[in-house]
């Protein structure tokens, strides 16, 4: 065996032992592919920045510790701020990551719950390096899948390293929100990147009883897993999967720059009996961004004390939220009272037992995304 065969080896160990690889088809299709070939233009990996900052640093094909960090089971960052590759620079960089090739036991897990049959036809959003494309080409045949990917650099990389393995599935430049109405009806749909709402075009393009498998993010930074079934009058329903997993957000779906501030001193202030706890928690910060989904969420030092600040940036409304002398304070300003929306919203699944996620019911009609819990 070679060294990156060995490591690929003892990466699917590690996924079956793990539980993300449950099935002999995609042990198969997850050993047919060799995740190196597509980190050939190397990867960034994080280390310590500025104050408050993660930064990035790029690592070459050429480098020492380059194969390994290929079959370590971590997403690995292959874009920077929407353009930079790892070749693009030397040493650190403190900007958002815009691509990865996503870590291969979330993928297969993914894979996994998709439940596809022999012969079932796949639209993938969000193609990056190409590896999971590459997974579904070997698992359903390269002719059975359709992969959309809105960055052209991204895309090209990803089909040259297709290309490289003998692999040509349909690859399409553009938005993936938009679907691939060409290639419709889908059996499957599944996204590689977050989405705050599930798109109706996705639903219009899979066939009834298809399923769509897709992450639902918000601003807060929350996310889960959902699966939805098609149905007959063109609506999907389904149920969210839990395990936390989390996708960098469609780029249409990213928030809006914060602009001008509002004037935080501009506000009622009252006490709450929810602090910024619930901001915290992952499953209650899912809550809360249901309540507030246009909300985003800064923190701030004023007047020597830390203030969480939620604020929209359409409407103009914030709530600025701190604890002091033992209590928890709330400021706000704008049309919306957001904090009350909160409370509401968070009192409400606290009073239902504070259900966990895989009890919530997520439907897409074309009016829009419903979630819920205990229906
Ligand atoms: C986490 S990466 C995908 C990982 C990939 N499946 C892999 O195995 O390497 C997310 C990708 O989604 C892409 N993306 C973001 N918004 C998109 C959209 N609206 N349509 C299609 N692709 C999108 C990003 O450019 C990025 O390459």
């Amino acid at each position: 065996m070679t060294d990156h065969e060995q490591l690929h080896q003892q990466l699917i160990d590690r996924m079956v032992i793990g539980g993300s690889l449950r099935t002999e088809p995609w042990r198969r299709a997850a050993a047919a592919v060799p995740r190196h070939e597509f980190l050939r233009g190397g990867y960034f990996r994080r280390v310590a920045g500025p104050q408050f900052h993660s930064a990035w640093e790029p690592v070459q094909a050429g480098d020492a510790d380059w194969l390994e960090g290929c079959y370590a089971d971590e997403s690995l960052v292959t874009q920077i701020a929407g353009t930079i590759v790892p070749e693009d620079i030397r040493g650190p960089i403190t900007r958002e990551p815009t691509s990865s090739s996503t870590l291969p036991s979330l993928v297969l897990r993914m894979l996994e719950d998709l439940q596809v049959e022999d012969g079932h036809k796949v639209l993938e959003i969000g193609t990056g390096t190409g590896y999971s494309t590459a997974v579904l080409c070997a698992r359903l045949g390269a002719g059975n899948v359709t992969s959309v990917e809105y960055d052209e650099r991204v895309a090209s990389r990803a089909r040259a390293a297709l290309g490289r393995l003998g692999t040509y599935p349909t690859l399409v430049t553009g938005d993936g929100l938009l679907g691939h109405g060409a290639g419709a009806p889908y059996d499957r749909v599944i996204a590689t990147c977050g989405v705050r709402t599930v798109p109706h075009a996705w639903i219009e393009q899979t066939r009834p009883g298809g399923l769509i498998l897709a992450t639902v993010c918000g601003w807060l930074g929350s996310s889960e897993l959902a699966r939805l079934t098609v149905h007959e009058d063109g609506t999907a329903s389904g149920r969210l999967l839990g395990g936390a997993v989390s996708f960098m957000l469609a780029r249409p779906h990213t928030p809006p720059p914060l602009g001008l501030l509002p004037d935080l001193d501009d506000g009622k202030e009252r006490e709450t009996a929810i602090g910024t706890e619930v901001l915290e928690n992952w499953s209650s910060r899912f809550v809360v961004q249901l309540a507030v989904p246009d909300a985003q969420r800064l923190t701030m030092q004023r007047d020597g004390r830390t203030e969480d600040v939620l604020v929209d940036v359409a409407t103009g409304s914030w709530a600025a939220v701190y604890s002091e002398g033992g209590r928890w304070l709330v400021r706000q300003g704008g049309p919306e009272p957001l904090w009350d929306t909160v409370e509401e919203q968070f009192g409400s699944w606290c009073a239902a037992g504070a259900p966990t996620v895989e009890e919530f019911t997520v439907t897409v009609a074309p009016e829009g995304q419903v979630i819920r819990w205990r229906p």
